[in-house]
């Protein structure tokens, strides 16, 4: 079922470049269980050109938000409300057929994991090719013709040769490198990047996001780039939305979140992350506690569970769900001040 309702939340900051805008989006799945509410009320931007970061831990939405914006979510047990609109075009309530002539043209996915997308039955050039000619109507040649020079870009020796290989003659970083080729061979306006490296050891993991960043700079696309890794995302992304359990809980350019972050959950992913220059005894402090059932989700504030200023504030973050404001913001009930003082004080000596 598809439904459309009014914004809830304050939206995200909307400007004339916005490329793709969602507004106070819901995703639920019918379980046997229960209704689980897997993103509850999103609103974010992503500009032309840009890199927008979505981080947060396991199971805060991130790629049931990304698989939804590609209409990729099965509706028979999804619940969708809300706005997405991508290029002026409002893909919640757009057909089948038409997502499927966007996922073409506008807009496509490299996964974690490149046997999600790559079948293992067809060459890999049958698998770039064959997508690309229904949706642009190139012909055999062309479409061969354009394959190859993809997987060139993409840096895989020998595209001529390798075009006639399966994906299990490819390495792990080399299949990374075709699907990245296939979600580009119809130069996407908006790429969605899920965990694109996690698989892959460190110097394949640096090449991969050199050549994503290349490849933005030569096709100017929009691409949301979702990790768990606060060190990728300073070199990857212009904007940053920190994510739980199914909310943003702050936003705003990649400098004001990692330089001067002011949500608690935000500051708990920080100081729990190893430092790269870091001694390897150095004390990591975990986030207390694990992320909520998203079919019972806390009341008020998701984070007060595992919050170490809750008791600054009392029965509001029980009671009360804090909401986003516009622009650079942090869904939190401490005051301005407060999240200043506790930052500097506290957070701020244990980052680099
Ligand atoms: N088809 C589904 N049916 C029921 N629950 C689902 C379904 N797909 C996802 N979920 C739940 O929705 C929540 C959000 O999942 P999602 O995959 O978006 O998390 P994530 O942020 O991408 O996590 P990770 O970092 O582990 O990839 C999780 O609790 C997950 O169990
Ligand atoms: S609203 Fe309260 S519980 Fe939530 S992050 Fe802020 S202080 Fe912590
Ligand atoms: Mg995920």
């Amino acid at each position: 079922m598809t439904t459309l309702t009014k914004t809830e939340d304050a939206p995200a900051p909307t400007g004339p470049e916005s490329f793709l805008s969602v507004r106070d989006l819901k995703v639920q799945f019918s379980t046997e269980d229960g209704i689980v509410k897997a993103v509850d009320g999103l609103s974010f931007d992503v500009e032309r050109g840009k890199t927008l970061g979505i981080v947060g831990e396991s199971g805060s939405g991130k790629s049931v938000t990304n698989l939804t914006v590609l209409g990729l979510h099965n509706p028979r047990s999804t619940t969708v409300e809300g706005e997405i609109v991508l290029d002026g075009k409002e893909l919640v309530t757009a057909t089948e057929k038409e997502l499927e002539q966007l996922r073409g043209n506008k807009m496509a996915m490299i996964f974690q994991d490149p046997l999600t997308a790559l079948s293992p039955y067809y060459t890999v050039g049958r698998q770039l090719s064959e997508p690309y000619m229904k949706h642009t109507g190139a012909s055999k040649k062309e479409a061969k013709s354009r394959a190859i020079q993809m997987l060139e870009k993409v840096g895989i020796p020998q595209p001529k040769v390798r075009f006639d290989d399966y994906p299990h003659q490819f390495s792990g970083g080399m299949r990374q490198r075709a699907m990245i080729a296939m979600a580009l061979m119809c130069d996407p306006d908006l790429l969605i990047a899920d965990e694109p490296t996690t698989a892959l050891d460190v110097t394949v993991q640096a090449q991969i996001l050199d050549l994503l960043k290349d490849l933005q700079q030569e096709f100017g696309s929009a691409i949301i780039f979702i990790t768990h890794d606060l060190g990728v995302i300073g070199n990857m992304a212009d904007d940053l939305l920190v994510m739980y359990a199914g909310r943003a809980v702050e936003r705003g350019t990649v400098r004001e979140v990692l330089g001067a972050p002011r949500h608690p959950y935000t500051w708990g992913l920080l100081t729990s992350m190893p430092r790269l220059d870091g001694d390897i005894h150095e004390m990591l402090t975990p986030i207390p506690g694990s992320p909520p059932s998203l079919l019972n989700p806390p009341s008020g504030c998701p984070f007060h569970p595992r919050c170490a200023y809750q008791e600054q504030i009392g029965s509001r973050c029980v009671n009360e769900r804090p909401s986003l404001a516009e622009g650079r913001a942090s869904a939190c009930h401490l005051t301005a001040e407060q999240k200043q003082t506790i930052f500097i004080d506290t957070i701020k000596p244990r980052l680099r």
